[in-house]
């Protein structure tokens, strides 16, 4: 299979030398892209700005900024029979990108913001046979969160997380499934996470193709 993968953080700029951005580490796109891998997949992988030991394996598509992501993603997406969408995308972006060092002042500094592009949202639009798989990073309501998500981007799967997994090697997930399934698991390694994600993607892509909907 073909696997399109995002992981780590978009950034988006005030000003030449500052910006907005969240702090995932990209470990579980890594990861699943490592897990693609290690089962004879083809992984091409959009990654936002992270420090980490990268895949040799993997065609790598370096991004910074949500714009540059999507771009990549569009560009990638009709080849892939599977979209893992793993980046923590910022959700918002400075009105206007200033080409020059904001200066210090001692008054208050209201920033602008408008929403960025829907990546995921926007590839659903697109999608022909692939499999879409997203993330919801929740701090509250995680299933109902999760689950509005999944519909609201018509994605096949979304694993539910909460902040706890930022930044770490372990996660403790939630998968839902666009028939309503329900997999609580405990706290577990993101790369045997990223295995069972795979697993589900084989799983799901043998199915189809046996009803003969991948053809
Ligand atoms: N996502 C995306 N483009 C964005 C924001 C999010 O493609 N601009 C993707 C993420 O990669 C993830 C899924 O959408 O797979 C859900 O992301 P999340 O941050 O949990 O939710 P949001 O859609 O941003 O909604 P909110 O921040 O209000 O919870």
């Amino acid at each position: 299979m073909r696997f399109l993968i995002t992981a780590g953080p978009t950034r988006e700029y005030l000003d030449p030398v500052r910006f907005i951005s969240n702090p995932s580490s990209g470990q579980m796109g890594l990861a699943l892209a490592r897990a693609a891998l290690g089962r004879g997949h083809k992984v091409t992988l959009i990654l936002g700005p992270v420090h980490a030991r990268l895949p040799q394996k993997a065609r790598i598509i370096h991004v910074q900024t949500t714009d540059q992501m999507a771009r990549a993603c569009f560009k990638h997406f009709p080849r892939a029979d599977c979209l893992l969408m793993a980046a923590a995308v910022c959700d918002y972006q400075p009105t206007k990108l200033r080409t020059t060092k904001i200066k210090k002042s001692s008054a208050p500094l209201t920033l602008k913001l408008k929403s960025t592009t829907d990546i995921l949202a926007q590839l659903a639009r697109r999608k022909r046979r692939q499999l879409l798989i997203g993330f919801a990073l929740e701090t509250n309501d995680l299933q109902a969160n999760a689950l509005a998500k999944l519909k609201k981007k018509k994605l096949d799967y979304i694993i539910a997380n909460t902040p706890a997994s930022l930044a770490s090697e372990h996660i403790k997930p939630v998968i839902i499934s666009a028939d309503g399934s329900v997999e609580r698991l405990g706290p577990l390694a993101k790369l045997s996470l990223a295995r069972r994600i795979i697993r589900l993607a084989e799983d799901h892509t043998l199915l189809g193709d046996r009803r003969g909907l991948h053809k």
